[in-house]
């Protein structure tokens, strides 16, 4: 066999096969052997022993504020942060400003990405009713991963709060088109109650906001036979009314909403557990477990949305909604794992398999070979604790910061390329667009 570039030896590799010792050769960026490679020379090598190897962690769904917000987060700032934690490839969001809805606004940030994203992207394109003709063309683009559709106002002017419009939405194209389920109506019907303390968000943007929501866009998805992907579910009555629809909707949950709850996270952190859709009780909590016990939730993604610690010091409402996520998602996960909460082939298929199966990812999400040589490495049984020297993001702060989490990213590997080793980024940023198998 000829030169490798990397081989990755002696760790447990957790894959489709299970979990077991193997080794990984890569070569131009392709994984090209799994198995006992003693033998196999390469230029570069790491010896895995004592550690887990996961295929790249892909964070299907982030904020990273670039262009117009960047006093908050930006390309590199964001996909450092995500390369720390472990990330291999990251899902922007379109609620930037200007807002990503043309395909010049599209190609922008495709070339900011490469001009400084540590890990490999993608990003939404937004739907509008000013675009919505243009969306069969704009989804097919370079770096498209899918449509995003805000029901609900949240950060940001992006919003199709009325059937019809969404359903011109969903019979405009056929990839998958991320949801975010509130219901505008009921939004506006009780703002009044969004006063005095963060404590009342989740009354605001009650149970009922999202359940409406997502009965609404599950009906018009069947009725228009166009696959969903409903973001960030919060409550146990919208997971068992989504598993009747598995063969349109797709459903991701949040680290946050499967970590904390309410009232106890608005007691502890104020105006740092204000996002949207909101924290809510315990029995959601719980709820959500449930759904992915079950199989409901197919992804659990971060919905790093962060404010600067300026902005979240405003009294609420005035206080904006969304908290960072992408570095914590894994450690987070790898915590709950360690608790007995997840299996480790179940998170695999939650942050790899999931988001390449549902988005049509082309070579990303597996440990086969042919794949992206992209690989997480973590050290299952590290205890740490989050600390803000750690947190890369511009935002400067995590609502989990101070917390000591079992299970830790101590490697990040990019199409054979290291990008971080124990805590530091390594080399110059080199993140590619992620290709989509409908727009090969
Ligand atoms: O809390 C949130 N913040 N929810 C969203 O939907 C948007 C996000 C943001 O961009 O700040």
């Amino acid at each position: 066999m000829s030169e490798m570039d990397l081989l990755i030896k002696n760790g447990t590799v957790v894959s489709h096969r299970g979990i077991d010792q193997l080794d990984i050769a890569i070569r131009d960026e392709k994984i090209v052997a799994i198995g006992n490679l003693k033998d196999v020379s390469a230029k570069e090598a790491i010896d895995a022993t004592g550690l887990h190897v996961l295929p790249g962690v892909i964070d299907s769904q982030v904020h990273f504020r670039e262009p117009g917000l960047e006093h908050k987060e930006d390309l590199a700032t964001g996909t450092a942060a995500a390369a720390l934690g472990g990330v291999t490839a990251i899902f922007e969001m379109p609620n930037t400003n200007p807002l990503t809805l043309t395909a010049k606004d599209m190609a922008d940030k495709v070339r900011r990405g490469r001009e400084k994203a540590w890990t490999d992207f993608a990003f939404f394109i937004g739907a509008a009713a000013e675009n919505v003709e243009n969306l069969p063309m704009l989804e097919r683009q370079e770096g498209v991963s899918g449509v995003k559709l805000f029901m609900g106002s949240s950060t940001g002017s992006l919003l199709v709060d009325n059937d019809e419009d969404i359903r011109r939405v969903l019979s405009s194209g056929v990839r998958r088109v991320a949801i975010h389920a509130e219901d505008e109506p009921r939004l506006l019907e009780r703002r009044h109650l969004a006063v005095d303390t963060v404590l009342n968000h989740p009354v605001w943007r009650d149970e009922v906001v999202a359940y409406r929501a997502t009965e609404r866009v599950l009906k018009i998805a069947r009725e228009t036979g166009r696959r969903i992907h409903v973001l960030h579910i919060t409550t146990k009555e919208e997971i068992e009314l989504l598993a009747k629809y598995k063969d349109v909707a797709t459903v991701e949950t949040t680290p946050q909403h499967l970590t904390l709850s309410s009232p106890d996270c608005y007691e502890r952190l104020g105006s740092y557990a204000q996002m949207n859709p909101p924290i809510r009780g315990e029995e959601h909590r719980q709820g959500l477990w449930q759904g992915v016990r079950d199989g409901v939730v197919d992804v659990i993604g971060s919905d790093h949305a962060p404010h600067t610690k300026e902005e979240k010091a405003n009294a609420y409402p005035a206080s904006p909604s969304g908290m960072p996520g992408v570095q914590t998602l894994l450690p987070l996960l790898l915590d709950h794992h360690n608790k007995g909460e997840l299996s480790l082939s179940h998170l695999m298929d939650l942050t790899s398999a999931g988001p390449a199966r549902i988005y049509g990812v082309a070579g990303k999400g597996r440990i086969a070979l042919g794949y992206d040589g992209d690989l997480t490495l973590v050290d299952l049984k590290r205890k740490q604790e989050i600390t803000g020297d750690w947190l890369a993001s511009k935002c400067g702060w995590s609502p989990f910061e101070g917390d000591t989490v079992t299970g830790w990213p101590v490697g990040t590997i990019i199409r054979g390329r290291q990008v971080m080793r124990d805590g530091e980024l390594l080399g110059a940023s080199g993140g590619e667009p992620v290709k989509f198998q409908e727009c090969l």
